[in-house]
């Protein structure tokens, strides 16, 4: 599924939303690269991200023409700041109340709401889909998001301890955590 453009102001910034477009495939690839290079608490290394272009257009494409799917971009003042997205769980009919939400933004563009902004964007479309619990993974001690999750209503149901190995041999917990609807 897809959003028209929408637009936002928030703290003198002004923000955009909308789906993805496929020319913008090379741009999303970009921006993985260097947000899991910002931080620790993203999927994987900067250097094992190798999709190509081509995979990535089929990124966005399944995002925006299946049901239970949706990928929003977010610029400020512009600029491409990062993304959320939602998938419904696929497989077997008893999962498919269920949709698994992932948000990244660049560094420079954390900390003055925009991920409590999206997230609330993308909540809502998802309760409009008619899914009754979104869900998500957070590694342990990243408290920004931790405590964004928390005040949108996400609570911890569980964890898997040492879920991440990083290269330099330490370790950080995989916490899950559920907003029921
Ligand atoms: C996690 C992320 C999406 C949050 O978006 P954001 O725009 O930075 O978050 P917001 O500014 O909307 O909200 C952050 C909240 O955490 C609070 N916060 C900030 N630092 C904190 C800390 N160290 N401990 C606890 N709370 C903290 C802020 O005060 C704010 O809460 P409030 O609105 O109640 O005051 C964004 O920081 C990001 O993309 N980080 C890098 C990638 C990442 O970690 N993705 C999530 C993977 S699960």
């Amino acid at each position: 599924m897809t959003i028209a453009e929408e637009r936002y102001s928030l703290n003198g910034r002004e923000i955009v939303l909308r789906s993805a477009r496929l020319d913008e495939a090379q741009m999303l690839l970009e921006y993985l690269k260097t947000v899991t290079g910002e931080t620790r608490f993203l999927m994987a290394e900067s250097n094992e991200i190798t999709y190509t272009q081509e995979e990535e257009e089929q990124f966005i494409k399944k995002h925006n023409e299946a049901k239970d799917e949706l990928l929003i971009v977010a610029f400020v003042d512009g600029d491409y700041a990062g993304n959320c997205s939602f998938t419904g769980e696929e497989g077997s009919r008893r999962a498919r109340h269920r949709a698994g939400i992932g948000i990244a933004l660049f560094q420079k563009y954390t900390g003055f709401g925009l991920g409590r902004l999206m997230l609330k964007r993308l909540l809502q479309e998802i309760q409009a889909q008619g899914f009754e619990q979104a869900e998500l993974t957070v590694v342990d001690g990243n408290e920004r998001a931790y405590h964004l999750y928390e005040s949108l209503g996400f609570r911890e149901c569980g964890r898997i301890p040492n879920a991440n190995k990083y290269d330099d041999g330490t370790y950080a917990d995989d916490i899950f955590m559920v907003l029921p609807f």
